[in-house]
């Protein structure tokens, strides 16, 4: 029997034409199992959508009501049926002695989903993420992702949203859709002797 070998980060990058790819994405991630035990950085400057895209991501889990940003109270958590999920955003978090004393280390030690918008900002107390979806701005209602895999289980994700392919459903231009560095599928099943 032949070991499968993976080699890690793993990178695609595609253009969401609106926010229906976007939320076409959040539901593709919401279906995933593995999003129960999973890290997700999400990058990009003011604006760029990484709020909109966890609230769509929340609301296809089942959250109901108003989804707040946490830009103020740096982390909101969500109770799911059997599981839990917390959307960070460190846009403000600049006291280190706040990771221990919020239970912010607690939270990513326990299983659950974690989303955080601005994970530079805590780079010295972040885990490694699992995934890491980076936004830019196209024009008002175009962004161009780059989603990056740097663990099993961000490859699992990546992988349903490839095999989802959502981003291909969505009208013309999101046709272009390019795989950056290698092709997922290949990558995935490469075969070491
Ligand atoms: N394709 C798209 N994907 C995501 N959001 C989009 C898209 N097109 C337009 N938008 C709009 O762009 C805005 C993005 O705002 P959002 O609060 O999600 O940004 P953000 O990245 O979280 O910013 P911040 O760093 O301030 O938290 C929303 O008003 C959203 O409706
Ligand atoms: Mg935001």
């Amino acid at each position: 029997m032949c070991a499968e070998t993976v080699h890690l980060p793993i990178v695609k990058t595609a253009v969401w034409p609106n926010e229906a790819a976007t939320q076409q994405l959040a539901t593709a991630l919401a279906a995933c199992p593995a999003l129960r035990q999973a890290f997700i950085a999400l990058r990009g400057d003011l604006g760029a959508g990484k709020t909109t895209l966890v609230r769509h991501l929340l609301r296809a889990l089942g959250v109901p009501g108003r989804i707040k940003s946490p830009t103020y109270a740096v982390v909101e958590p969500y109770e799911l049926p059997g599981w839990s999920a917390w959307h960070f955003d460190f846009y403000r978090f600049n006291d280190p002695r706040e990771w221990e004393d919020a239970g912010f280390r607690d939270i990513f030690a326990s299983p659950g989903l974690k989303l955080a918008e601005w994970p530079d900002k805590a780079a010295g107390q972040l885990p490694l993420a699992d995934l890491v979806l980076q936004l830019t701005l196209i024009d008002e209602a175009a962004r161009h992702v780059t989603l990056t895999a740097q663990t099993p289980v961000g490859l699992t994700l990546l992988s349903a949203i490839h095999s989802s392919n959502p981003l291909m459903d969505v009208g013309p231009s999101a046709n272009r859709l390019v795989n950056s560095e290698s092709n997922l599928a290949s990558a995935s099943s490469g075969v070491a002797p």
